[in-house]
């Protein structure tokens, strides 16, 4: 039967995958709640988060932590705002070509961000936000700042992967700028750190190079900017990762934390 006479069940085991795939994206991306008359299974699903987040070393300016209200009222309006982006045709050319969106992955409290360019093949086939190659090495990099990916909302610019992962265009960065936008407003994070040149032009709306975004500090609403170079960057030029931890120090220590 095809999907679309399937309303009521799982259906295929290809539907049902691609619903178990959906689930566990939403999951990732700290949504904890889906409206009832929608999908009832993710409550139980999503609760999958690291129980206890290690608190940042020396942490000089600590939050306290959001009432359980306040995480649900956020898990809610990401989850309705994935939804909203599942189903957005807005760049037809990449919605034509995904498998499925990649919203992004983390807590819904994360103080810090990392904002990534697009979806690659990786991402596009599992629905979670830097899997890859480029994905390891940045889980690394947030490893080496005393970190753990579980503590850090990550994302991209576009949605949807480009074709043959060429560079989002103008009006496909424009197309997804409402998404990003709201995300980092719901997600509300104290650092959000660009990785690469259309992040930190996308965020930042400048067409400076990523090296003239570096070592420096930007706001974007109540959040601390910072630039860095984009992992898949660091893959092509490993001697650029002096840099990247350059750029990580310079992060860190704003939260107290002192890398070697
Ligand atoms: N590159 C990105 O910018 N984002 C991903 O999710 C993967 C690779």
């Amino acid at each position: 039967m095809g999907r679309s006479g399937n309303s009521g069940s799982l259906g295929t085991g290809s539907d049902a995958r691609r619903l178990k795939q959906r689930l566990e994206s939403l999951a990732a991306a700290g949504v904890t709640d889906l409206p009832r008359s929608k999908v009832k299974t993710v409550a139980t699903q999503a609760h999958h988060r690291d129980p206890v987040p290690v608190p940042l070393a020396a942490d000089r300016t600590p939050r306290s932590p959001l009432t359980h209200d306040e995480l649900q009222r956020r898990s809610g309006v990401l989850a309705v705002l994935s939804q909203e982006v599942a189903t957005c045709r807005r760049c037809e050319e990449l919605a034509c070509g995904r498998t499925q969106t990649v919203f992004g992955a983390g807590p819904v409290d994360a103080r810090i961000c990392f904002l990534g360019e697009a979806p690659g093949a990786d991402e596009d086939a599992s629905g979670q936000p830097f899997v890859g190659r480029a994905g390891e090495l940045l889980t690394k990099i947030i490893e080496s700042c005393t970190l753990t990916r579980n503590q850090v909302y990550i994302l991209n610019v576009l949605k949807c992967r480009p074709p043959q992962n060429r560079p989002p265009l103008p009006a496909e960065v424009a197309n997804c700028r409402g998404y990003f936008h709201k995300q980092l407003e719901i997600v509300d994070p104290d650092y959000i750190c660009c990785l690469g040149t259309t992040a930190a032009q996308a965020l930042l709306e400048s067409t400076e190079t990523i090296g003239k975004l570096r070592k420096r500090w930007f706001t974007h609403n109540k959040a601390q900017v910072i630039c860095t170079y984009h992992p898949s960057y660091l893959l092509r030029n490993p001697s650029a990762k002096r840099d990247v931890w350059e750029d990580m120090k310079m992060l860190m220590s704003q939260l107290g934390v002192q890398l070697p």
